[in-house]
């Protein structure tokens, strides 16, 4: 029973609801038949959080405070909003509504903040880190459709952070490194040397840090390797791959980003283990790992 039913007189109750009514009503000659539909359910819910949780004006006021903080923090390098819908789910539920398992394909994830439209080409093989300190990881996998086709000239993008858990974007000395993108050969294969991933906190000196402070969460991400492919005729794929054993995975991940398909094994390579390109690596541990990726029809 929610707080409306249990502790409002009927008459109470009525009030609260024309006024929801009237609200709704208000939408009646909207000519955008969508935007009518979602102005209509965010009204319908909202006003239901204020009546079930029998919200004060002080609390709404600092509900809007809160708001503006974030707004006022956004820039064109700072996205607080897209935080605010990351740490709220928002972000996954959208990608749960818009992705739909189809088959065996590849599961989406969140996209994050980092990605950079201009990252250099590499050839197949290719290193991506461009300066970004870690532990040498060969990444290597096959692109299909749902199939089995390979999917040739597949455009694979791939970010990650460095072992300090700061991506490029965050130093300002405008470097670019630990991203890249490559295209698959005529078998749908691409390899390439990148980063153990290692855990990292999403931003959190504003108001999202805040407000995870105050829920008693940890800002920490699940250690992780973004991938977008595009591939014509095919579904987009935005998504990462975890490490399997990362103790982050069980403490959780503040985005909600990880699916038990998408974590992979990282293979540990003793130091002086040959390298499948022939690169010398003398006296270094290095990982490698494969992940193959299945696209959806993009109509799917
Ligand atoms: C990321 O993985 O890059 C990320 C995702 C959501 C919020 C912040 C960062
Ligand atoms: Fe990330």
């Amino acid at each position: 029973m929610t707080a409306t039913t249990s502790t409002v007189s009927k008459e109470q109750a009525a009030i609260e609801q024309t006024l929801t009514d009237q609200v709704i009503a208000s939408f009646d000659d909207c000519q955008d038949e969508r935007l009518k539909e979602i102005l209509t359910s965010v009204v319908t819910h909202l006003h239901a959080v204020i009546r079930e949780t029998r919200l004060t004006e002080e609390e709404w006021s600092k509900a809007i405070d809160f708001l503006t903080a974030v707004g006022h923090i956004t820039d064109d390098k700072r996205q607080e909003f897209i935080l605010l819908s990351d740490t709220l789910g928002a972000s996954m539920q959208t990608i749960a509504v818009n992705n739909q398992a189809y088959e065996d394909a590849t599961e989406a994830t969140v996209f994050g903040p980092f990605f950079l439209e201009d990252a250099p080409r590499i050839d197949i093989g290719g290193d991506i880190a461009f300066g970004a300190v870690g532990q040498p990881a060969w990444i290597e996998g096959r692109i299909t459709d749902t199939e089995g086709r390979p999917v040739r000239n597949a455009r694979v993008e791939v970010w990650e952070c460095d072992d300090d858990g700061l991506y490029d974007v965050q130093y300002d000395d405008g470097r670019m490194s630990g991203r890249a993108h490559l295209f698959t050969d005529e078998n749908g294969e691409y390899s390439f040397w990148g980063l153990t991933p290692v855990p990292y906190p999403i931003p959190h000196d504003g108001p999202v840090g805040k407000m995870l402070d105050a829920v008693g969460r940890s800002p920490v991400r699940a250690a992780h390797l973004h991938f977008m492919v595009h591939a014509e005729g095919l579904r987009t794929l935005v998504t990462h791959i975890f490490v399997e054993g990362d103790p982050q995975l069980e403490i959780g991940d503040s985005v909600f980003g990880v699916k038990d398909s998408l974590i992979k094994t990282f293979e540990k390579q003793a130091a002086g283990t040959s390298t499948p390109d022939g690169r010398d690596l003398t006296g270094i541990e290095w990982t490698r790992c494969r992940f193959d990726i299945v696209l959806a029809p993009e109509d799917a």
